[in-house]
C-alpha cells in the first residue's frame, strides 16, 4: 500500500496536536512500531513549532504537511510562507536558536534528525521553509524478531 496525505492548517499552537494526530492516524495503518510512532509524532511538533514561532513568529499563516509512505518510507514535508532561514546550516546547529528570549533550547533540528532517517531543509528568506523528512519504517517480520 502505498499513499500520501496533504493537510494545511493555521500556525497557531492550538493545531500543533492536530498535526501531530493527523501525521501518527495516516501511517498508524502501516502497522509502525509504538517507538516509531513516537518518534515521528516529536520530529512533527518541533518541525510544527518552528513554522508557528520562528517563520511566522507568532503572526497568522498556514503550515503545509505532505505524508507519504511508499515501500514503507515514510516522507513528510513541513513547509511555511513565514520568514525563511538565512543560514540552514548554522540554524541546523545543535544548539543554535534566535529565539532572543532563551526559551527554546536550538535543538529542535538535531532532535528531527535523531529520530528521523534524514532531515532536508529548504528555505529562502522572505519565502518560506519547507522541511524534507524521511524515515523507513520497520517490517513486521523485523519487528517480531525484536520482541
Ligand atoms: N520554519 C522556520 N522558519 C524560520 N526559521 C526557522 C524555521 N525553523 C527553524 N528556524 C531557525 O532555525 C533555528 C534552530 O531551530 P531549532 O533547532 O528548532 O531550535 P529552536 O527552535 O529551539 O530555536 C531557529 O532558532 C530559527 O532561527
Ligand atoms: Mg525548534
Amino acid at each position: 500500500m502505498n499513499d500520501i496525505m496533504k493537510i494545511q492548517f493555521p500556525a497557531k499552537s492550538s493545531c500543533e496536536s492536530f498535526a501531530r494526530v493527523a501525521v501518527s492516524a495516516f501511517i498508524a495503518r502501516y502497522d509502525p512500531t509504538l517507538a516509531e510512532i513516537n518518534e515521528i509524532k516529536t520530529a512533527v511538533s518541533e518541525g510544527v513549532t518552528n513554522s508557528i514561532i520562528h517563520g511566522y513568529e507568532n503572526e497568522n499563516g498556514v503550515i503545509y504537511i505532505e505524508c507519504e509512505v511508499r515501500d514503507r518510507q515514510v516522507k513528510i514535508i513541513i513547509a511555511d510562507k513565514g520568514k525563511g532561514i538565512e543560514d540552514i546550516e548554522r540554524a541546523m546547529t545543535p544548539l543554535f536558536t534566535t529565539n532572543p528570549d532563551g526559551e527554546r533550547s536550538g535543538m529542535g533540528f538535531t532532535v528531527m534528525g535523531t529520530f528521523m532517517d534524514k532531515v532536508e531543509v529548504k528555505s529562502l528568506p522572505g519565502v518560506g521553509t519547507r522541511i524534507i523528512m524521511t524515515k523507513t519504517l520497520e517490517t513486521a517480520g523485523e519487528e517480531a524478531e525484536c520482541g
